[in-house]
């Protein structure tokens, strides 16, 4: 029997799970779906990330002890993928006992190998990262990119884990191995592996972080909460000591998104190495969710909650959005609007009219009893063969991961269904009387609705499963079944029940998003706090040097009445090559003294390593113009 070992990132348990959390985890459910229809054996990790900095800070925050807060928020995480009906086949918790053994294990392991060391380390560093930055990471403001925080400068002697020796080896690895996907993926890997990598520091200071696993060979010191994370691929698999380890081990596939490429891709792989033991099998990375173009986190106070969202419209609903609208790898945007859409669209319109009409006439015309196949025309079998080979394609995409192209190519064998019932037209028949012919075509619909069900049941289980129950289906949910076109019982019930998909015709109250609109902690301000910013353009009619300031020039600007600025440009402008020149002015700055003189607004300038130029109108105007 063939076998695949699945896991997504255990989650930090310092906030309750949003839509991106949920996203990897419905997709790995739905893969592992799919891999079980296929009769493959499967083993579904996922958990909680219970250690580190983020844990503590938060916890001390909520007045908790961060025992008390792990606890909580991980089993809110399990309840949340138990609603969802997550089929993993184990939930690891990082406190485990276990875990945590195997982690000090490993360590010393290591340390005894050489490959830990001691030394004193000075850095930035980012806590929601969890970890030291190199230049690179930053924004131009010195920023983390991610988190949009300045991190912070922090020096202590720590236990390092040297990266660098391994570097050429894993280029070379991933270079030869089909290790990351999507590739472009594996082309950013392989470019910061072109840098020496700085030494990996494993280790914090119990003095300043207390929540983590003591190293065994240091009572000073706790485990970095990456190094013990990343373990928890091996221990949820019960490495060392299970018989069956390795034999998952050898099919693993992770699954996370872009913010965590670095720890999946560097440090994992040299860890393993290091260990002496095999990389995973693959690495597979997706994009993030955004909202209004920014990915939604808790960081950033934009989050949607899954579990409200599918209350309100529904599991399946969200599962079939999810897969159908981002594109593996990249980045997606989360609208209601859009969501809305592809419910009213493809699940109401397309796939459940199919259904609905299919089973109606089925109700009506044939006593709610699934028809006999009275010979097929060329027509039936033209359809017929168009639904195997989308169903093909869509095996094909969905192995690929494209998911949203499996999808695509799926509802195109959809649409052609509600066409092929059109031109059938099986009302018309019965009304002739032609009563065979009828039942012919509506089980031609039934058999491919029953396909289609099978096929979908990896990304709408639950709609999967009452469809096929109200056709009686009894056979094995199996792929195979998807291309047997005689799989129901002849005779048996076949029901419409109550509609799969309900169109959406409300479009979303306000009060109903369950988006957490905090614009103001990201950096961004509203077009009204702008608007406070009085810009006029203003025209320099004189210009001199303040006595014993160098960078300093007192000026006069028309805007339009006369004031008096003092502006720092001394080392860029000459005041003669000012006299006449429009600017652009700070109108309303509280008018401060500078070197004892008035200064009454501020001139804009751009600055860069080259040096400095002032911002001026395009073409000529009058002076106190507004700037909006
Ligand atoms: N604890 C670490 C992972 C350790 S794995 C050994 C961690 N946790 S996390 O809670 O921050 O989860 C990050 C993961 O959550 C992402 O890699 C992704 O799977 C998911 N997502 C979180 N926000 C997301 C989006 N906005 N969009 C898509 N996925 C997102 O990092």
């Amino acid at each position: 029997m063939m076998r695949i070992y699945l896991t997504t990132p255990i989650y930090y348990v310092n906030a309750y799970p949003h839509l991106g959390h949920a996203y990897t985890t419905l997709i790995v459910d739905g893969i592992a779906r799919f891999y079980r229809l296929k009769n493959w054996q499967v083993f579904f990790l996922t958990g909680t990330d219970e250690h580190g900095d983020k844990i503590q800070k938060t916890a001390k925050d909520k007045g908790l002890s961060p025992q008390a807060l792990v606890d909580e928020i991980s089993e809110s995480f399990k309840r949340t993928w138990d609603y969802f009906g997550i089929g993993y086949s184990r939930f690891i918790r990082t406190t485990e006992e276990t875990h945590k053994k195997t982690v000090q294990r490993v360590l010393q392991q290591l340390y005894e190998k050489g490959e830990i060391y001691q030394d004193e380390y000075e850095g930035l560093y980012c806590v929601g990262c969890e970890r030291f930055l190199t230049t690179k990471e930053l924004d131009e403001q010195g920023r983390c990119k991610d988190h949009q925080k300045t991190p912070e400068l922090i020096k202590e002697r720590n236990y390092f884990f040297n990266l660098e020796k391994y570097r050429s080896w894993l280029k070379d690895y991933i270079q030869k191995n089909d290790l990351i996907y999507p590739v472009f993926y594996k082309e950013e890997v392989l470019h910061m592996l072109e840098e020496e990598l700085p030494p990996l520091c494993i280790s914090r200071p119990k003095k300043r972080l207390e929540w983590g696993i003591e190293l065994p060979f240091d009572k000073d010191y706790v485990t970095y909460v990456w190094f013990d994370a990343l373990l928890n691929y091996l221990t949820g698999i019960g490495y060392p000591e299970d018989p069956n380890w390795e034999d998952w081990w050898k099919e693993s596939h992770h699954f996370i998104a872009k913010d965590i490429l670095k720890p999946h891709a560097v440090y994992w792989p040299i860890m393993l190495k290091a260990l002496g033991l095999p990389v995973y099998k693959k690495l597979f990375v997706h994009g993030y969710w955004l909202v209004d173009r920014l990915k939604m986190s808790k960081s950033l106070g934009n989050i949607v909650d899954p579990v409200t969202l599918s209350k309100t419209y529904g599991k399946d609903q969200l599962r079939y959005f999810l897969f159908r609208e981002m594109a593996f790898g990249y980045d997606a945007e989360f609208s209601f609007e859009a969501f809305i859409t592809r419910i009213n669209a493809d699940l109401a319109n397309d796939y459940g009219n199919l259904v609905y009409r299919t089973l109606n006439l089925t109700e009506k015309y044939f006593n709610s009893c699934v028809p006999p196949l009275n010979g097929l025309t060329e027509e039936d079998q033209a359809y017929l063969d168009m639904v195997k080979t989308a169903l093909e394609d869509y095996h094909k995409l969905f192995s690929e991961l494209q998911f949203h192209r499996a999808l695509e190519r799926l509802w195109e064998a959809i649409r052609e269904g509600n066409v092929y019932i059109d031109r059938q037209a099986p009302w018309s028949l019965i009304k002739k009387g032609e009563l065979d012919r009828a039942g012919t075509v509506l089980r031609v619909l039934l058999e491919v609705i029953k396909s289609f069900a099978i096929a979908l049941s990896p990304v709408m289980p639950e709609t999967s499963q009452i469809l096929l129950e109200n056709m009686s289906y009894e056979r094995p949910l199996s792929w195979e079944e998807v291309f047997n076109f005689k799989g129901l019982k002849e005779g048996a019930a076949a029901k419409k029940g109550k509609p799969l998909f309900p169109r959406i015709e409300d479009k979303p109250k306000e009060e109903e998003k369950v988006v957490e609109e905090k614009k103001e902690e990201t950096g961004f301000i509203s077009i009204d706090e702008f608007r406070k910013i009085d810009l006029r353009v203003g025209k320099i009619v004189a210009a001199e040097k303040v006595p014993n300031a160098d960078k300093l020039l007192r000026l006069e600007v028309l805007c339009p009445e006369k004031r008096q600025i003092v502006s720092g440009i001394a080392q860029y402008y000459q005041p003669e090559e000012l006299i006449g020149k429009e600017v652009i002015i700070v109108a309303n700055l509280k008018p401060s003294k500078i070197r004892g003189i008035l200064s009454e607004g501020m001139l804009l300038a751009a600055k860069d390593e080259k040096g400095l130029c002032l911002v001026t109108p395009e073409k000529e105007m009058a002076p106190g113009a507004k700037v909006s």
